[in-house]
C-alpha cells in the first residue's frame, strides 16, 4: 500500500525579504528536482535587516499564514538569516508546520579553520542576534570570530548591481578587518551575499574559504521530506512560481539575472 498522501504534493513554501532567498531555493532545486516552489519575496518590507525582533516576527507570522492559506504548503523554508534568527522559534511554537531556517554556518567554519579565526558577515539584526550569540558560544570556545554587521550590502543585489562601484566600495569597507586579520574562513550570514562570491573572494584573496548555507539547508530539507515521508511522488520536473509583495517587474528582471532562467513573479497583497 502506498504511503503518498494528496499532502507529498503540495508545493514547498519559501521565502526571504528578497532576492536573496533565490541563492538558497538554487541549491534547493538542484537537490529536490521534482519538488514544486512556491517562492515569496517580501520587498515591500526590504530590508530585513534593519528590523526590530517585533517586526520580524509579525511579517514571518503574515508570510505563514499566507503559505497555509493561499497554497497549502506541506512545508516552509526560512531563505532568510535575519528572519530566522529573530522569528524561528516564535513561528515554530505558533504553526504545526515543518519550517527549516537558515542560520549562518558558523559550526562549519569553526570546524574548518586552522589558523583559529573566523570572520562573518550578515545584516546588523543578525549580527546582534541571540542566536548568532548563542551559535558563537556553542561552537567557537577556542576560535576567535570577527563578527561583522553590514549595512545597505543586500541592497546591491536587489538591484542587480552586482559588480557597481558601489558595491565595491561597500566591500572593501566591511572586509578590511578580515582582510587585516589571519582568518582563513569567511561565514556569509545573509543569503544575499553569496550572488556576491566573485567580488568577495577577489578582496580577501584565495586564502579565505568562503562558506554559505544554501547546500547544507537543501540537505535538510531533504532529509526532513524523507524522515516525514513528504517527498512528492511525481517523477517529472517540479515547478516554482514565484510572488513578491514589491515590484514584480523589478523582481522578475533582477531574478531572471541571478537565476539565469526568464522568471514572471506575480505581485501579492499579503
Ligand atoms: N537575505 C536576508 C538574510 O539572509 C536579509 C536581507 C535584508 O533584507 O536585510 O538575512
Amino acid at each position: 500500500m502506498s504511503n503518498i498522501s494528496k499532502k507529498n504534493n503540495q508545493p514547498i513554501g519559501v521565502f526571504d525579504s528578497g532576492v536573496g532567498g533565490l541563492s538558497v531555493l538554487i541549491e534547493l532545486k538542484r537537490l529536490l528536482p521534482n519538488e514544486n516552489f512556491v517562492f515569496l519575496a517580501d520587498q515591500k518590507y526590504v530590508p530585513y535587516g534593519e528590523k526590530t525582533k517585533n517586526e520580524l516576527i509579525q511579517l514571518a507570522y503574515k508570510i505563514t499564514d499566507y503559505f497555509i492559506n493561499q497554497h497549502d504548503v506541506k512545508m516552509m523554508i526560512v531563505a532568510c538569516n535575519t528572519s530566522t534568527c529573530n522569528s524561528i522559534s516564535e513561528v515554530r511554537a505558533k504553526y504545526t508546520l515543518p519550517v527549516v531556517g537558515t542560520v549562518p554556518a558558523i559550526k562549519p567554519a569553526a570546524e574548518k579553520t586552522k589558523s583559529g579565526t573566523v570572520a562573518i558577515i550578515a545584516t546588523p539584526s543578525t549580527s546582534k542576534s541571540e542566536v548568532l550569540k548563542n551559535l558563537i558560544k556553542d561552537f567557537c570556545s577556542n576560535v576567535k570570530v570577527l563578527n561583522i554587521g553590514c549595512k545597505n550590502l543586500e541592497d546591491a543585489v536587489e538591484t542587480g548591481k552586482l559588480d557597481s562601484a558601489e558595491v565595491h566600495q561597500l566591500l572593501l569597507k566591511y572586509l578590511e578587518e578580515v582582510k587585516n586579520s589571519n582568518a582563513d574562513q569567511l561565514v556569509l550570514g545573509c543569503t544575499h551575499y553569496p550572488f556576491l562570491k566573485k567580488s568577495i573572494q577577489n578582496i580577501v584573496g584565495s586564502g579565505v574559504n568562503l562558506i554559505d548555507s544554501g547546500n547544507a539547508i537543501a540537505r535538510h530539507t531533504k532529509s526532513l521530506l524523507v524522515n516525514n515521508i513528504l517527498e512528492n511522488s511525481q517523477k517529472k520536473n517540479g515547478k516554482t512560481i514565484y510572488f513578491t509583495t514589491g515590484d514584480p517587474v523589478k523582481f522578475s528582471k533582477v531574478a531572471s539575472l541571478l537565476l539565469k532562467e526568464q522568471i514572471k513573479a506575480k505581485k501579492v497583497k499579503i
